[in-house]
């Protein structure tokens, strides 16, 4: 089956006096109709911005997208005008944030604000738009939603705006929901209704999701494949069964160890050492080896590529170089 969206080779750059800071540096990633991809790595690791750039969102002045495609549906979103991506948006992608508040007009109803993109996207009645909102609101589970829509978002709790937002990112029925960090700012219990809630819609609809998270405990719970970046490159990439039994590179080796268990002994757990170099100071050769456990010599001078594996999956490291996984 053919891909959704294919980002193949992406570059997105900061320009500050004269330097370019590659927070995106050559990554590919390939969504299918109705899969669940999540996207992991570090604070830093330049998720967001691959996010940001697929919407043709990258915070401006100062970044651009200078290099690579973003086929969605086999057009590349990188040469649309603006106001073609604006309706790529209002209709084929949604996104949705970690904290709804920022995504929410305080001043506006619920009602106002999931009607007022069906009638500018959708073009429908405002009758139907608000038939339309109380539907979906419901089907996030509102159960008294023809009330839910008169209220302010100030009135909502952290995990109802949530749901909030997730009705708005499906009411135009994408057939892409990007959701960056959707539920960290909520405490667990209601991280797992929203998850919960994403995959049942995503399975009702067919819908496809780029879930972004550093957290690989959601991964599990919900991905069918999981895109692991380090300093603005992929650098594993496989289904989540592969990768949990599995992990091939250092740096997910490494992730996988410090996911707080409820059987593992808290302080056993294990965190990566050192810190993520910023894109203004990466070392040379493999970006990850001055934190790498297994480092040897090569490590430090040359740089490993992203290599296919058996199975369908891919590694950036020179473990695996020319070998079979
Ligand atoms: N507006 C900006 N100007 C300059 N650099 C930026 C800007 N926004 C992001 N960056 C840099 O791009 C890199 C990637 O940032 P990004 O926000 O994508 O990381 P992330 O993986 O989403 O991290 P987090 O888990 O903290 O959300 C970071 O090093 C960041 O400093
Ligand atoms: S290439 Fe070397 S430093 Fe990089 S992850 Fe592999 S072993 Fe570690
Ligand atoms: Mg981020």
């Amino acid at each position: 089956m053919s891909a959704l969206l294919e980002v193949r080779n992406l570059q997105t750059h900061f320009f500050r006096k004269k330097q370019a800071i590659p927070a995106v540096d050559g990554v590919d990633i390939s969504i299918k109709k109705g899969e669940t991809v999540a996207l992991v790595g570090e604070s830093g690791s330049g998720k967001s911005i691959t996010s940001l750039s697929i919407m043709g969102l990258v915070p401006s002045p100062g970044g651009k997208i200078v290099g690579g495609e973003i086929l969605f549906d086999g057009t590349d979103l990188t040469k649309l005008t603006e106001s073609q991506l604006c309706k790529v948006r209002g209709n084929d992608i949604s996104m949705i944030f970690q904290e709804p508040m920022t995504s929410l007009n305080p001043v506006l109803t619920i009602g106002e604000q999931i009607t007022e993109v069906l009638m500018l996207h959708q073009k429908m009645s405002k009758t139907a738009a608000v038939k339309k909102a109380i539907e979906m609101l419901e089907l996030v589970g509102f159960s008294r939603a023809a009330q839910i829509i008169n209220d302010y978002p100030h009135r909502l709790s952290g995990g109802m705006r949530q749901r909030v937002m997730v009705a708005m990112a499906m009411s135009c029925n994408p057939k892409l929901l990007i959701a960056d960090e959707p539920t960290t700012a909520l405490d667990v219990t209601i991280q797992a209704q929203i998850l919960d809630l994403m995959k049942d819609l995503s399975h009702k609809f067919d819908t496809s999701i780029l879930l972004i998270t550093h957290d690989l405990g959601v991964v599990s719970e919900i991905a069918d494949r999981v895109v692991v970046m380090y300093c603005g490159q992929v650098v594993e990439e496989a289904s989540v069964d592969d990768l949990f039994d599995e992990p091939l590179h250092p740096y997910t080796v490494g992730l996988m160890n410090s996911i707080p268990s409820i059987e593992a002994d808290i302080s056993r757990l294990e965190s990566i050492q050192g810190n993520v170099p910023p894109p203004t100071n990466l070392p040379p050769g493999c970006r990850f080896a001055p934190r790498c456990p297994q480092a040897f010599d090569r490590c430090f001078n040359e740089v490993p590529t992203l290599e296919k594996k058996e199975g369908n999956r891919s590694v950036r490291c020179f473990l695996y170089e020319g070998k079979e996984a």
